[in-house]
């Protein structure tokens, strides 16, 4: 996984719960890499599951709901470090319509050893659209929060609900997502 998706947790990690708290879970953590990222590196997704699961321990906060959380934060640097995605259409369906053929299709390219999951997305209606997340990794937490940022980036008010298609590891989820 790539290193930019790591320093982007700890950064968040350093600014809610402090320095310190990044530190131990760093070293509490069991990490190949020894825990020193850097945005170009790319690092075992195993390590973003350790790192969450101790944080999670050492917080008393649950696991998915960190993984929320940090998508939500991503998705900040991902609208300024990719404002041309965000700036080429103008509502929240239409933009998640095009990750698949777009935006990650530019991103493998600019990447070529990203490991990035399929999305199958379908517009039923001016306020319903399905996507469905598929990966070899269970990430579909940090798929959920890209999709909560994706709506208030278009200031939309949007119910998303899930659906697990793959009991139980969350590695192909159903999302439906109601425009109010
Ligand atoms: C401009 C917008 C976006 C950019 C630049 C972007 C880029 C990336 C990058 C660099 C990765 C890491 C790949 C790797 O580490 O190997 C990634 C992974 C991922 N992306 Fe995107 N992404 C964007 C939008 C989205 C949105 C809106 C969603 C949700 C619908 C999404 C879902 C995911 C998920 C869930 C992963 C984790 C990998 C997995 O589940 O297998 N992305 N993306």
């Amino acid at each position: 996984m790539k290193g930019m998706i790591f320093t982007n947790f700890i950064e968040l990690v350093e600014d809610k719960f402090g320095f310190k708290m990044a530190d131990d879970i760093i070293e509490s953590s069991n990490l190949p890499s020894g825990g020193a990222y850097t945005s170009v590196g790319t690092y075992d997704h195993t390590e973003l599951l350790e790192l969450v699961k101790h944080l999670s321990e050492a917080t008393g906060i649950p696991a998915e709901d960190l993984v929320k959380v940090f998508a939500e934060h991503l998705f900040g640097t991902f609208v300024k470090g990719y404002p041309q995605f965000f700036d080429a259409v103008d509502n929240c369906f239409d933009f998640l319509n095009s990750i698949e053929d777009t935006v990650h299709v530019e991103v493998k390219k600019l990447y070529p050893d990203a490991e990035l999951p399929t999305f199958e997305p379908n517009i039923e209606s001016d306020s319903k659209m399905t996507l469905v997340y598929t990966s070899k990794r269970p990430f579909s937490a940090v798929a959920y929060g890209l999709i909560k940022g994706s709506a208030s980036y278009y200031k939309e008010d949007i119910t998303i609900d899930l659906e697990d298609l793959s009991t139980p590891d969350f590695t192909r989820v159903n999302f439906t997502l109601t425009k109010h």
